[in-house]
């Protein structure tokens, strides 16, 4: 969702903060805006559009402050215009605010303020946090952090703030509650703060992160960073080293992040499994859930818990998990999960598959989990994040930053994990014999190998794609673990290229969405060797028998469905268990060599965000 960055130091804050924005911008991008405090004044400047908007709208101006406050947003409250756009300003011009989440009971604290004599200027939630903690200031006579703190008892909501004011030209206030938000601790005597640490990496990697109803009050004059609790009492911050490099966050040469982290695939899947196998010594082990191998062998199921493509998945894990530990698994969305008082136990594990461990959906479910005494475990790629501190366990995916919002690098880092996860759970169950768990580790040990020629047919790729790229509709069919595959292809079209695209269990097709097969119709069918083979391939005829174009995504050396299709993509064998990992990859570069040739922005697609951080 919404993007925050905050600089107090010696510095000029202002290139400081626009820089950090941009790396923040694939966290949300429909407006941005930054305030500054400079000699004596509180500069605002803001912008509906792109973070670019905001630059060289702002560069028309001489501006210098040492404090200063960026956001961009994605838009819950308001449309995305200049008045909508943070940071929001008291009425007497003194405070300004940025905040990151929604406030729930928005509409009840505006009515109160507006009785007082409070005046609105935008329609949305968070400028009630600004005249609400103007008013606590001036009625308990009190400076803006504590009016910060007190204000917060009476929020209903999910929020990370920062807050700077004019009568406090040294001091800088923060707050989190289910919004990420993380301090990074300078070498120069100066602060930064980000909601994550990508626009701090490249000044320090001292960070701390804080937990939900935290506040920071930063003041140059008086020691630096200091943490307490909305309650006021002193917490002593957990200083943490950041692992992140800065070349991660960079384009690399490519022309869009999702190209890039494209082609890091063979290496993200080699850094996920890297010190969790061995295949001479035929074992497999994932460190961070083995306090829980148990717990999850004896449980009653295993509940997988996730949203978009984290929730895909989910689908496969459940494939992988089921056919190699038989262990029940059900994989539920988040957000209907959470909502539908699900029967639940301390019998139950409950996983949550998370790319940012900040999904606001998936948190609420796995806090519903532990409530109703489940054991709660994550499997999450960025490190600190919030879902894996509040887990009891669970495994990184070692996937490195993912900047394009359409996730592909994290998708097939995540199946590697469960792949992981299943294998250390048949080994420890005993359904899998030795001679089994060796050559499906040597096979995972080769998919890197394996992605890396699937990477080879991007030009054959580009090809298909510029044949279809003005379809209005699409389907992709498969079956078993290839279904789950079909859904992720569905939804890279949709979310980067604006086509509707549907994802069907193959044999599903003729229940419906074959009424929509014409010869405008292109349907992607995973059509690899394995137990269904034969069946897709029917599938295959029920369409070609409707006039629908065909592109399949095949064995290597298949020869039965070349015939019939209208175009192949191979890829090579592996066990039919690891096939998503690379049946996905030429769905991923279809979809995006499609949106290149509609010139859509393919790393910021309309209306999404990276981060979903409000339900
Ligand atoms: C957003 C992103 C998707 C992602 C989903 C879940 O919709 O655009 O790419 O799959 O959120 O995010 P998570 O971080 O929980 O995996």
């Amino acid at each position: 969702m919404c993007g925050i960055v905050a600089y107090i130091g010696k510095k000029n804050a202002f290139p400081v903060v626009l820089k950090g924005l941009k790396r923040l911008e694939y966290r949300g991008y429909d407006s941005a805006g930054v305030a500054l405090l400079s000699k004596g004044n509180l500069l605002v400047y803001k912008k509906a559009g792109k973070v670019s908007n905001l630059e060289d709208y702002a560069n028309q101006f001489d501006i210098s402050g040492h404090i200063g406050i960026g956001h961009t947003r994605w838009a819950t409250h308001g449309l995305p215009t200049d008045i909508n756009a943070h940071p929001h300003v008291s009425m007497d011009g003194t405070i300004a605010l940025i905040h990151n989440g929604i406030i729930e009971n928005y509409d009840s604290l505006r009515k109160e303020l507006i009785n007082q004599g409070y005046v609105f200027k935008s329609e949305t939630d968070t400028e009630v946090l600004v005249h609400l903690i103007d008013n606590i200031s001036k009625k308990e006579k009190v400076w803006f952090g504590e009016a910060l703190r007190i204000a917060l008892h009476y929020v209903i909501g999910a929020y990370a703030i920062v807050a700077i004011s004019k009568d406090y030209p040294n001091r800088l206030v923060a707050a989190r509650k289910s919004s990420p938000l993380v301090v990074g601790i300078g070498t120069e005597g100066d602060f930064y703060l980000a909601s994550d640490a990508s626009p701090i990496v490249e000044y320090t990697k001292q960070v701390v992160y804080l937990n939900d109803e935290e506040i920071a009050v930063i003041d140059l004059e008086n020691d630096g960073l200091k943490l307490y609790n909305i309650g006021d009492q002193q917490k002593t911050p957990y200083i943490q080293q950041l692992e992140l490099e800065l070349e991660a966050l960079e384009k690399g040469g490519y022309e869009h992040f999702m190209l890039k982290e494209i082609y890091e695939q063979p290496r993200s899947i080699l850094d996920c499994f890297r010190g969790r196998l061995n295949t001479n010594e035929g074992w497999v082990s994932l460190r961070g859930i083995r306090e829980y191998e148990d717990k999850m062998i004896q449980a009653n199921r295993l509940v997988i818990v996730a949203c978009g493509t984290s929730w895909h998945a989910g689908l496969v894990g459940e494939y992988l998990i089921e056919d190699l530990a038989r262990i029940n698994v059900e994989v539920e969305y988040a957000s209907e999960f959470r909502y539908r008082n699900p029967i639940i136990d301390e019998r139950d594990v409950v996983i949550a598959i998370s790319q940012s461990g900040e999904t606001a959906d998936t948190l609420a479910a796995l806090e519903l989990a532990k409530s109703k005494g489940a054991t709660i475990l994550g499997i999450c790629n960025v490190v600190g994040s919030s879902i894996s501190r509040i887990t009891d366990a669970g495994s990184y995916t070692h996937a490195g930053p993912e900047i394009g919002v359409a996730s592909t690098k994290a998708f097939t880092a995540q199946v590697t994990i469960l792949a992981l996860m299943a294998l250390t759970l048949a080994q420890k169950k005993g359904t899998i014999t030795q001679s089994a768990l060796h050559t499906m580790l040597a096979e995972l040990e080769s998919i890197p190998n394996k992605v890396k020629r699937v990477l080879e047919s991007n030009g054959h790729i580009e090809r298909i794609a510029a044949q279809y790229k003005d379809v209005s509709n699409a389907l992709y069919l498969g079956r078993g673990n290839s279904f789950p595959v079909a859904l992720e292809g569905a939804l890279k079209l949709k979310e980067i290229s604006y086509i509707h695209a549907e994802g069907y269990p193959a044999a599903e097709m003729k229940h419906g969405p074959i009424a929509l097969i014409d010869e405008n119709m292109p349907v992607f069918v995973i059509a690899t060797q394995g137990n269904s083979y034969e069946k897709v391939v029917s599938n295959i005829q029920e369409v070609k028998a409707r006039k629908g174009k065909i592109i399949a995504i095949v064995t290597e050396g298949d020869i039965h469905v070349r015939e019939i299709a209208d175009e192949v993509i191979e890829i090579p064998e592996t066990n039919e268990c690891l096939v998503p990992l690379l049946a996905t990859i030429p769905l991923q570069l279809l979809s995006y060599h499609i949106a290149v040739m509609r010139q859509c922005n393919v790393d910021q697609p309309r209306n999404l965000a990276k981060s979903v951080t409000v339900e």
